[in-house]
């Protein structure tokens, strides 16, 4: 359908160009589903040169939770040239585009920049603003204007002469408004041109408010997606789990029987037999799998603490002393330092033991060729009622796409490695009310350590 041979009149042109838009506008509203091109395309429409409606339009929407029209976008007639009209020939079916471009342009304008800086309080005080908020009504500045109260200074300071306000009312609610003046030639906004703007705004009112529950549904379903597949996560390691401790036990009890044998072998063979070195192989692999299985069942088994005042310093060193001598075969050189005074943890000492050897036997693995282990404890502010503890090694690091992965149970990367230990590290600390988090330096691996403070301690 073409309208152009019914154009004979200069009013029926302008009812003309009028119907145009509304029909356009509706037909992007079909198509637009992001708020924020939707808000560029209504606002662009409505100045743009071939419109010849306004020079300039604001848009407020309305923050519920403070009760504000928040100045969110303001288009001059200088940035609306960008407007498109795809399917141009078929007015019942054309539509509205804009360019990214257009829309940065328009966003990075200074008018923009000080619209979005301007919120005007719902506080009942205003006439202007109680017309459009309360009675839903258009208004025109020289008809409503107090010139006194906040909002209208406000809006006058922003549009300087005379200018038209109308609401955006979606399911009986003003959810903002639109705000449009001629301040390059000073027109008088005409009570047809006021007649439209309210019609505008009337479809305006419901696109927008389609569109943001278009997009909170969106961010919604997002939610919704990633707590499944957290869930999901949590049930697969849940599973895992289950089945890695049902396996564990039932193969501690062949096992024992085989080392037990084996052992007996070792003491029966004379040690220049070939079969005592079998034998002996045997009775440390059979050693080393039951001391795997004795971690799988430890981390399956739900952990008891048993917590006491204790000293982190104390509980460090322990742990350095039990692995003196992987230092000294690995050429590894330590650094251990801890700020005065000295910081006492409320927990279970033997746990978190467990977490600093695990920490410090990944960091030997890493180094096979030797370099430098270094320990800190410091508080995190002074006065914080948190302590952290850093463990820096010279291995150079963990890959980055394996940062996320670490910490997940059975996750290894050595060959002998069950991949537990960082797990029990995680689930000792957090069960400590702290928190462990793993990044790289320039030279290796860092382990942040953070436990709150016992009661006690200043
Ligand atoms: N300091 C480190 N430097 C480099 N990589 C590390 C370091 N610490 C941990 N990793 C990586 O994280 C993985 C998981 O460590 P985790 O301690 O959980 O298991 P594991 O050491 O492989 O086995 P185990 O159960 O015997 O401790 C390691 O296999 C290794 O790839
Ligand atoms: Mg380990």
């Amino acid at each position: 359908m073409n309208f152009h041979d019914s154009r004979k009149h200069p009013d029926t042109d302008s009812r003309f160009s009028e119907l145009t838009l509304l029909y356009q506008f509706s037909n992007t509203m079909l198509s637009t589903i992001r708020i924020n091109k939707l808000t560029h395309l209504i606002l662009t429409a409505i100045t743009s040169p071939s419109s010849n409606l306004f020079e300039r339009a604001v848009l407020f929407l309305r923050n519920e939770k403070s009760d504000v029209l928040q100045g969110m976008l303001g288009v001059t007639r200088q940035f609306s040239e960008g407007l498109q009209i795809i399917g141009g020939n078929d007015i019942l079916g054309s539509r509205w585009d804009i360019s990214d471009e257009t829309i940065s342009r328009q966003r990075s304008a200074e008018f923009c920049l000080q619209v979005r800086l301007t919120r005007i309080e719902i506080d009942g005080e205003c006439p202007l603003i109680n017309q459009i908020v309360s009675e839903h009504c258009i208004c025109h500045s020289d008809d409503t204007l107090c010139h006194e109260c906040p909002a209208c200074t406000f809006i006058k300071l922003l549009c300087g002469g005379s200018f038209a306000a109308a609401p955006l009312v979606a399911r009986e609610k003003t959810i903002g408004m639109i705000v449009v003046d001629n301040p390059d030639s000073g027109r008088e906004i005409s009570s047809e041109n006021m007649h439209f703007l309210q019609l505008f705004a009337n479809q305006a009112g419901m696109a927008i408010e389609n569109t943001m529950l278009y997009n909170r549904i969106e961010d919604a379903h997002l939610n919704l997606r990633e707590a499944k597949e957290r869930l999901l996560h949590g049930e697969r390691l849940a599973a895992i789990g289950e089945m890695a401790a049902n396996l564990a036990h039932e193969l501690k009890n062949p096992l024992i029987t085989i080392g037990g044998f084996a052992g007996r072998l070792l003491k029966l063979l004379p040690a220049e037999a070939r079969e005592h070195q079998y034998a002996d192989t045997i009775v440390s692999e059979v050693s080393r799998l039951e001391k795997m299985l004795a971690e799988i069942l430890a981390f399956s088994r739900k952990p008891t603490i048993c917590f006491t005042v204790c000293n982190l310093e104390e509980i460090i060193q322990d742990c350095l002393t039990n692995c003196a001598t992987t230092f000294e075969d690995n050429n590894i050189s330590i650094m251990f330092s801890s700020e005065p005074p000295p910081y006492h943890v409320s927990g279970d000492a033997h746990q978190l033991k467990q977490v600093f050897i695990n920490l410090i036997l990944n960091s030997c693995d890493a180094m096979p060729e030797g370099g430098k282990l270094s320990i800190t404890s410091r508080r995190s502010l002074p006065g914080s009622k948190f302590i952290i503890t850093t463990v820096e090694d010279t291995g150079g690091g963990i890959p980055k796409n394996m940062l996320s992965q670490i910490f997940n149970p059975f996750f290894t990367t050595k060959h002998h490695g069950t991949g537990l230990g960082l797990a029990i590290a995680n689930r000792i600390i957090l069960n400590h009310m702290g928190s462990i988090d793993a990044e790289n330096n320039e030279q290796g691996a860092v382990f942040t350590i953070t436990l709150p403070l016992a009661e006690h301690t200043d």
